[in-house]
């Protein structure tokens, strides 16, 4: 019984630890699916008038700033208003992480 007990304690822990990396990942793999093919794999940009989100001046933006435009589009550009799209708070959240890590 106590060894159960132990196995349990150490799986939460594990999961709690791994938490953080899974929605990363995420980031990375929805940022990879709908994202790179305006905004380039690296987040330098491709489609004309895409920021660098590489840059020190585009990471001066708050993460409020960044889900806005995501969720709602940059000034309010309908086409790119990705809550509207399907992508739920949690997705929306780890692309905001994931630019985070793009910096120079
Ligand atoms: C069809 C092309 C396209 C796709 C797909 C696209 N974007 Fe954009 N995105 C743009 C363009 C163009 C701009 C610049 C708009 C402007 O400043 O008027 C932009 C701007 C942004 C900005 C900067 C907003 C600001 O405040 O300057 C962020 C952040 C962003 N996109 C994130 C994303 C994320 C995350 C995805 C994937 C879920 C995505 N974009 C998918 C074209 C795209």
């Amino acid at each position: 019984m106590k060894r159960v007990l132990v196995v349990v304690l150490v799986l939460a822990v594990l999961a709690v630890m791994a938490a953080p990396t899974f929605a990363a990942d995420d980031g990375a793999r929805v940022f990879a699916a709908k994202c790179a093919v305006c905004h380039g794999p690296d987040g330098a940009g491709k489609l004309k008038g895409t920021p660098d989100f590489r840059t020190a001046e585009f990471q001066k933006k708050t993460d409020a700033e960044l889900t806005e435009a995501i969720a709602k589009g940059p000034k309010g550009k309908e086409s790119h208003a990705f809550a509207k799209k399907g992508l739920d708070d949690a997705s929306i959240k780890s692309l905001v992480a994931y630019i985070r890590t793009l910096k120079k």
